[in-house]
C-alpha cells in the first residue's frame, strides 16, 4: 500500500519555513513536499493584516496547481492573520499553521505560568499567540516583543555574530527583567531559530525555548493518519522548491535553515501576482 502520494505545500514568506519544513521532513521520511518562499515579497511580518491574506492566498493557489493533499502555513505572520481565510478558501484541503502548536508546546513547558513570545511586528500587532496561549490556560501571563531585526540577521545567517547578541539583548533583556521573569520564550518566527544560539547567551539555561516546527510536524502526521491521507512510498529529501525571487539565493541562503545543501536545479522562480 502506497497509501496518497501526493504531495505536502508547505509555504512561508521565505527561507525561514525551511525550519519548519526540516521538521516535517524529520518526522514524515515518506512524503513528498513542495516548498514555496515568497521571497519576492519578505518580509511579511511588517505589512498589514490584508495584505498578508492576499498573499498567502496567492500563494496556496501556486500549492494547488501542484495538487497537494494539505497545505503548512510555515509562517507565524500569515498563520497569525490568514489561517481561517485559508481553511475556508481551501476546504476540504486540510490547512495547519504554525500557532497552534506553538502555543500548545509552550503551554507544557511552563512551569512557573509566564511564557514571553518573540515574533514578528505583525504577528504581535494580531496578538495570535496571546489568544492561542490563553485559550488553553487563562491563569498564563504573557509578555511579547516584536523583533524585526532578527530576520534580517538570520538572513545573513549570522547565528551568533556580535550584532546578533547586541540585538537578543536589546530585545530580550527587558523582558527577563523584573522578580518572576517568565521561564519559557517561544520562538514566533520561523526565522528565529537559527538565532537561538545567541538568544540562548542572553536568557540562560534555566529558560525553556520553544518553536513550532515539532509540535506542527506532530499536527501534521495527526492529521495525514487521521484522514487517511498518509504516504508511505515518498521521500521527503526530494522536495521541490518555488520562490518568487533568485532561486540562486534561496538555494545559498536556504541551507542555513533547512540545515543542509539545496540544489539550485530543484528550485524554480515562479510569478504568484497573476494568480
Ligand atoms: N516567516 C515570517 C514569520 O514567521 C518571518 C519573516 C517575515 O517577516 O516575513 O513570521
Amino acid at each position: 500500500m502506497q497509501g496518497d502520494t501526493r504531495p505536502i505545500g508547505v509555504f512561508d514568506s521565505g527561507m525561514g519555513g525551511l525550519t519548519v519544513l526540516r521538521a516535517l521532513a524529520a518526522r514524515l521520511p515518506h512524503e513528498r513536499f513542495v516548498y514555496l518562499g515568497d521571497t519576492a515579497r519578505l518580509p511579511y511580518g511588517t505589512k498589514s493584516a490584508d495584505t498578508v491574506k492576499a498573499y498567502a492566498l496567492q500563494a496556496t493557489r501556486l500549492l494547488l496547481t501542484e495538487n497537494v493533499k494539505l497545505v503548512v502555513i510555515a509562517c507565524n505572520t500569515a498563520s497569525a492573520v490568514a489561517l481561517k481565510a485559508l481553511t475556508e478558501a481551501l476546504a476540504p484541503l486540510p490547512v495547519i499553521g504554525v500557532i497552534e502548536p506553538g502555543a500548545r508546546a509552550s503551554v507544557a513547558a511552563t512551569r512557573n505560568n509566564a511564557i514571553a513570545v518573540i515574533a514578528t511586528e505583525g504577528t504581535v500587532k494580531g496578538g495570535a499567540y496571546a489568544r492561542a496561549i490563553a485559550a488553553l490556560n487563562g491563569d498564563i501571563r504573557i509578555v511579547q516583543q516584536p523583533c524585526q531585526v532578527f530576520v534580517a540577521l538570520a538572513e545573513e545567517g549570522w547565528a551568533d555574530q556580535p550584532a546578533t547578541f547586541a540585538a537578543a539583548k536589546h530585545y530580550l533583556d527587558p523582558l527577563f527583567a523584573g522578580p518572576s521573569p517568565p521561564d519559557t520564550l517561544v520562538l514566533g518566527c520561523t526565522h528565529f531559530p537559527v538565532l537561538a544560539q545567541s538568544i540562548r547567551a542572553i536568557i540562560g539555561s534555566g529558560v525553556a525555548l520553544v518553536d513550532s516546527a515539532e509540535t506542527t510536524a506532530a499536527e501534521v502526521a495527526e492529521a495525514l493518519a487521521g484522514k487517511g491521507l498518509a504516504s508511505n512510498a515518498g521521500d521527503a529529501s526530494s522536495t521541490r522548491f518555488f520562490a518568487t525571487d533568485s532561486p540562486e539565493r534561496f538555494a545559498r541562503v536556504g541551507a542555513i535553515f533547512l540545515g543542509r545543501p539545496i540544489d539550485v536545479a530543484t528550485v524554480e522562480l515562479v510569478d504568484l501576482r497573476a494568480l
